[in-house]
């Protein structure tokens, strides 16, 4: 059995560095100095230990738009980033709303094994919004679907929501809602406010999401399904779903926050540089800082990235033309880091609780986000807090290299992910 000793680290940032022996799949011992023989030795200098990260919003773009992303290029990604999970989004092509393409997409994802890739099964057949595709079916197939979305349009017709959440509730799936009303965004390019108006572009209001939030949380209430906001990005959608937790009827209803709706705003828009583009849109200071404390006190339950590579003809282009989206796995730490943690928002607890544990949780995973302790999976992310770093969105794993955040330095480096004790990534190269 491989042994690997993981050397003068901090778990949660707690207390004085101690040793991590990782036998196999499993942590087998910890403690100070531990006297022990290991085939590999990382020497961490005191580096924080977390749960490796779990990512509930990524876009692989295999199969069809292999030349923005693939499943391999994505992995490697996700691992530099210190992911051992991600679940990659129903918006390919062909889209995986069946058992054939998600088995594939979660084949890969074994086959290149740097991440455990957990294909989402689209809610409707083709993303159309018009019929239920085949959950079921998705689920008892070999990736064993458990969360359903039609991320990147909205599932708007509230009778095939209520019975997409009536049907998953039959076995624990989940259904994670891209929260757009259409009618309300149509033509729309960036958050509706004095920026996009000034600059002559057709606005994204507010309430289009929140509408959607409010009706979606009431459904779930209703059937007792369990709903997922993804990518929430105004403070009216945290005001609403503070008001719903707060109710003892609240049931099952989780949320995500992306990092560039933690950090960016719509004063982006003047360059006018397509990197800026995303769905939902930049937003305000006001909604930024919202969405931090709503993250903080746990009104939103986890980050997620969003992920979104794009080919250069698609984002090279003009504002209109350009598709919606950016890079997210390896910058997501950084910007966690900066935004949380160095305001004082989140201890290292808690962003083991917003960037693993809770996502484990909401998609049902046995074996992420567990504690660091011994007999756990060894799943793991080191983390070097003090490093600075400066983004190159050229340099990134992804194909795209559509980063917003090029040429930013952020804090918080990933010196080694662990999947199942293996190293996956290790002073930023992939490991084979
Ligand atoms: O910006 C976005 N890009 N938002 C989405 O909902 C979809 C995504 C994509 O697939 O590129």
């Amino acid at each position: 059995m491989s042994r690997l000793l993981l050397k003068d680290v901090r778990p949660y940032g707690e207390g004085d560095p101690v040793d991590v022996l990782v036998e196999g799949e499993v942590v087998a011992q910890i403690g100070a100095n531990l006297d022990v023989d290991a085939d590999e030795i990382v020497h961490a200098d005191g580096a924080v230990l977390l749960p490796g990260f779990v990512d509930l919003h990524t876009h692989l773009r295999e199969p069809g738009r292999e030349d923005a992303e693939t499943i391999e290029t994505g992995s490697a990604a996700a691992a530099l980033g210190g992911y051992t999970a991600v679940f990659a989004m129903a918006n390919t092509d062909p889209v995986a709303d069946n058992a054939v393409i998600v088995e594939h997409v979660w084949r890969r994802g074994r086959e290149i094994g740097l991440v455990d890739v957990h294909p989402v099964g689209a809610v409707t057949v083709g993303l159309k919004g018009e019929k239920l595709a085949e959950l079921g079916t998705m689920r008892r197939s070999a990736a064993e679907v458990r969360v359903f979305s039609d991320d990147g349009h909205c599932v708007h017709d509230p009778l095939i929501m209520r019975r997409a959440l009536e049907y998953t509730k039959s076995f624990g799936g989940v259904v994670a809602q891209h929260a757009e009303e259409p009618r309300l965004t149509v033509g729309a390019q960036a958050h509706e406010g004095a920026n996009a108006a000034r600059l002559g572009l057709a606005g994204w209001p507010a309430p289009a999401e929140e509408a959607i939030v409010a009706r979606d949380c009431l459904l779930a209430g209703h059937t007792g399904g369990t709903l997922h906001i993804c990518h929430v990005s105004t403070s009216g959608t945290a005001d609403i779903l503070r008001w719903w937790k707060s109710r003892e009827t609240a049931g099952q209803v989780s949320a995500e926050v992306t990092p560039h709706h933690l950090l960016l705003t719509d004063d982006r828009l003047e360059t006018y540089d397509p990197v800026n583009k995303v769905n939902p849109p930049l937003r305000t200071d006001a909604d930024v800082l919202a969405l931090r404390r709503a993250l903080a006190d746990g009104t939103v339950d986890c980050v997620a990235t969003d992920h979104a590579p794009h080919a250069a003809q698609d984002k090279d282009c003009e504002w209109s033309a350009a598709k919606p989206g950016m890079l997210g796995l390896q910058t997501a730490l950084g910007i966690v880091v900066q935004t949380m943690v160095r305001s004082g928002l989140l201890d290292w607890r808690g962003v083991a609780r917003v960037m693993s544990e809770r996502p484990a949780e909401i998609a049902g995973l046995a074996d992420q986000g567990r504690p660091v302790a011994v007999g756990e999976p060894a799943n793991l992310v080191l983390v070097d807090p003090d490093a600075e770093w400066t983004v190159r969105g050229a340099e990134l794993a992804s194909l795209g290299e559509n980063s917003p955040f090029d040429g930013m330095q952020l804090p918080g480096r990933v010196v080694a992910t662990l999947l199942r004790g293996r190293l996956t990534a290790h002073e930023g190269k992939v490991r084979r």
